[in-house]
């Protein structure tokens, strides 16, 4: 999950020096920085990398912008004749920097931390590039994918591919572990989520551990419901990531035996703090603590949570009892 972010001081000091957010992502030097922000304060085991999901749309050639207290605004497709706009071939070279955060963020981070490397899984960066910001309809994108099966399918691809030379490149550059984040999966019909969530996911997964067997995969499909099951079962990953809304009970029972799990305190829990926090923060332990587990938000920091209800969260997971 995101645990960079607006809720640090440090964060807003390193943000007030770049012009833009993605001016930020692209700058080595204060990305490797607030990468590191949370680890030195709150000590926690691994790092996630600080870029973004919409650096890809970017790097393909779609204007990407992230504007003040609106978030991110992009030069929308329209349809079929707008995917002669994105081209893969400068993708790599955009990129870059990023790939030079990764080694300087593996070169100062303890050799014992984990860092992770990302990227947004195809259908929500694609629901992005459509609509030309963030949305909750998703009416464009849907029209498409539903009517134009062929043309939907060929914006996929182009991501499946981009996402694993992307991810290839960051495993070579040093990160340890890859999340995808599917924030908007749990948006789609049964059919829906088969082709454009749960396959996309199978065919990165392939095709990053074609190169790279051993690196672990994390996927987050949020709000996928009764969808997790296959997901996990079918997409190769070696964990997923459980929004807040997924039952333990059934994470234990259904996922825990065949994929590790990661999650999923509500970030309103940690907003509140204090006695709240912790019996469900105690809840999460108990039940998934047994299993292949990873402590996790079920999805990121807000703005307004006090850092040091952060730092108490760690010394009672570290610390249950
Ligand atoms: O710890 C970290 O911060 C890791 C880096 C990270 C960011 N975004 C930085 C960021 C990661 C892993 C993401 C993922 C991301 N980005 C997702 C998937 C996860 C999720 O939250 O569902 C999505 C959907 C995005 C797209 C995005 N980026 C939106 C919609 C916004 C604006 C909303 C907001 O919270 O302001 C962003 C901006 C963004 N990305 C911020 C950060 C720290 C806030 C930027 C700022 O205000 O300075």
């Amino acid at each position: 999950m995101r645990q960079a972010g607006r809720y640090l001081p440090e964060y807003r000091a390193v943000r007030a020096k770049a012009p833009d957010f993605l001016r930020l992502c692209y700058t080595p030097e204060l990305a490797a920085e607030i990468t590191l922000q949370p680890i030195r304060r709150f000590g926690l085991d691994a790092a996630i990398l600080f870029s973004d999901i919409l650096v890809v749309p970017d790097a393909l050639g779609q204007r990407v912008e992230f504007r003040e207290g609106e978030g991110p605004v992009l030069d929308r497709l329209e349809g079929t004749a707008d995917l002669g706009r994105l081209s893969q071939q400068g993708a790599a070279a955009r990129l870059d920097p990023i790939l030079e955060t990764i080694r300087r963020v593996r070169r100062d981070l303890e050799p014992g931390r984990a860092l992770i490397g990302f990227a947004g899984a195809p259908w929500t960066v694609a629901t992005y590039m459509i609509e030309g910001a963030g949305n909750r309809d998703f009416v464009r994108t849907k029209t498409w994918a539903y009517g134009d099966q062929a043309a939907f399918a060929a914006l996929i691809d182009t991501l499946v591919e981009t996402t694993v030379a992307y991810l290839i490149s960051q495993v070579e550059a040093g990160v340890d572990a890859l999340q995808l984040f599917d924030s908007w999966s749990g948006t789609l019909p049964d059919d829906g989520f088969a082709r454009w969530c749960t396959d996309p996911m199978r065919r990165i997964v392939a095709g990053v551990k074609q190169r790279y067997p051993a690196v672990p995969i994390i996927g987050f499909p949020r709000g996928a419901g009764l969808n997790l099951g296959s997901y996990a079962a079918v997409t190769g990953i070696d964990a997923v990531s459980l929004d807040t809304t997924v039952p333990l009970a059934y994470a234990r029972d259904a996922l825990q035996p065949r994929v590790a799990v990661q999650g999923n305190l509500d970030p309103i829990a940690l907003l509140l703090g204090g006695s709240a926090m912790a019996s469900q923060a105690r809840r999460i332990l108990e039940v998934l603590g047994d299993g292949p587990f990873v402590f996790n938000l079920g999805h990121g920091v807000l703005p307004e949570t006090p850092p040091e209800h952060v730092a108490a969260l760690v010394s009672l997971v570290r610390a249950p009892a």
